[in-house]
């Protein structure tokens, strides 16, 4: 462990205060901390724990992370430009208490139609490279994983009902693991997912096999749609953040797949809600150490495309012309909801920012921000 001094009782911003645990002064890495999620979870934790020192570390290979230099700047954050495909990039490193893996090549056609090399070099080589930096110096892992590493058949048999705006999942399901409260960790994991998600679930196998023989401490989860302000969204990754740019900009849309009629459903998760459950479990981690939880927005914080559209409407006063074509596009899926009974029971986490206040904020941002962002998004 690096440093680690006294300062006072915890009350995690998850409301949960442990009153066997005493705030020690951590040191938190947070790789691809340039990133949406990493930069977000970052300022967060520096705003709710000052005391703490937060590192973060990104290549800065996606579009747009570079915006965020300043933010983590302004906010008291160290950057570092590395790339954890490379071990020595950790060498200049000091010892940290905890790791928050969350860089990666996030894209789920990542790899499809391109060699696979940067994908699995990133998502499964460069999450080995902090494993072993973990080990090196007893941190604790909490590790991004991700609802793509359930199989796309799987999840393609769900049963569902087709509604004026949306595929809702059905009261009676057959496959293991799925309810009408959605997907559950006890889904199958048995068929093709997409080489992004083969990347994940390999790292979270491998993770798995540290905790036992390495002695370390992980958690995984296991996310769904993530969004929020600071997304760099574009056609492949980052939907919520996209639907709403081409609103803002007044550019064209479509859907695709499923009949063309913008149908197809996720839930959807607020990086604020995310960070909640975060900061429960770099400061709980033995409640909840080798755990694996499914993490989303569920089925209250869920939307369709057509929905979106008309959510986007109303926030902007905008219309977009939107293209439909039924093809079906690889690799998507037609419904994903998570089921957060586990982590709820766990953690006593639960989302509480709704769709509405999710796009709100994402407008807001683009609107206060529209200079810097329309060279990235527009
Ligand atoms: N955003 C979502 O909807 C979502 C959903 C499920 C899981 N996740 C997971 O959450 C994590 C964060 O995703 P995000 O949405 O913030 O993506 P992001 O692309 O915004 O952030 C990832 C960061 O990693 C950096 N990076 C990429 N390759 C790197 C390398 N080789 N070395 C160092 N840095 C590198 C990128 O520059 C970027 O800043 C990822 O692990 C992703 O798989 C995201």
């Amino acid at each position: 462990m690096s440093f680690t001094r006294f300062v006072g009782n915890i009350t995690d911003s998850n409301g949960c205060v442990d009153k066997a645990q005493t705030v020690m002064s951590k040191t938190i890495l947070i790789t691809g901390g340039a990133g949406f999620v990493g930069s977000s979870l970052a300022i967060s934790l520096k705003t709710h724990y000052p005391q703490y020192k937060i590192l973060v570390l990104d290549n800065l290979k996606r579009r747009g992370s570079e915006l965020n230099l300043i933010r983590l700047k302004e906010a008291g954050i160290e950057f570092f430009h590395g790339d954890i495909r490379n071990p020595e990039d950790f060498n200049v490193l000091p010892a940290v208490d905890t790791i928050v893996e969350a860089s990666a090549e996030p894209s789920v056609l990542a790899g499809i139609n391109e060699p696979p090399s940067y994908v699995i070099n990133t998502n499964l080589l460069g999450t080995i490279n902090c494993l072993n930096y973990a080990v090196k110096n007893k941190s604790d892992v909490v590790f991004l994983s991700t609802s793509r590493v359930y199989p796309i058949e799987k999840i393609e048999q769900i049963a569902f009902e087709e509604t004026e705006t949306r595929f809702t999942v059905s009261a009676e399901q057959t496959l293991e693991g799925m309810s009408e409260n959605g997907l559950s960790e006890k889904f199958s994991l048995e068929g093709y997912r997409s080489i992004y998600g083969t990347t994940k679930l390999c790292s979270e196998l491998l993770i798995q096999e540290y905790n036992q023989f390495y002695d370390l401490k992980t958690v995984i989860n296991r996310c769904g749609v993530l969004t929020g302000a600071w997304q760099m969204g574009k056609v492949d990754q980052g939907v919520i953040v996209l639907w709403m740019a081409r609103h803002f900009w007044q550019q064209n849309l479509g859907y695709f797949g499923y009949g063309g009629a913008g149908k197809q459903v996720r839930d959807v998760l607020h990086i604020d809600d995310l960070y909640r459950l975060i900061d429960y479990q770099i400061h709980n981690l033995d409640k909840v150490n080798n755990e694996i939880f499914n993490v989303g927005g569920g089925n209250e914080v869920s939307v369709s495309l057509c929905e979106l559209t008309e959510f986007c409407r109303n926030i902007t006063g905008n219309r977009v012309s939107i293209q439909s074509v039924p093809e079906n596009r690889q690799a998507d899926i037609r419904i994903y909801i998570t089921d957060n009974s586990k982590v709820s029971a766990a953690t006593k986490w639960k989302p509480e920012i709704g769709v509405q206040k999710i796009l709100e904020d994402i407008y807001i941002w683009l609107k206060d921000n529209e200079n810097s962002l329309q060279h990235i998004l527009k």
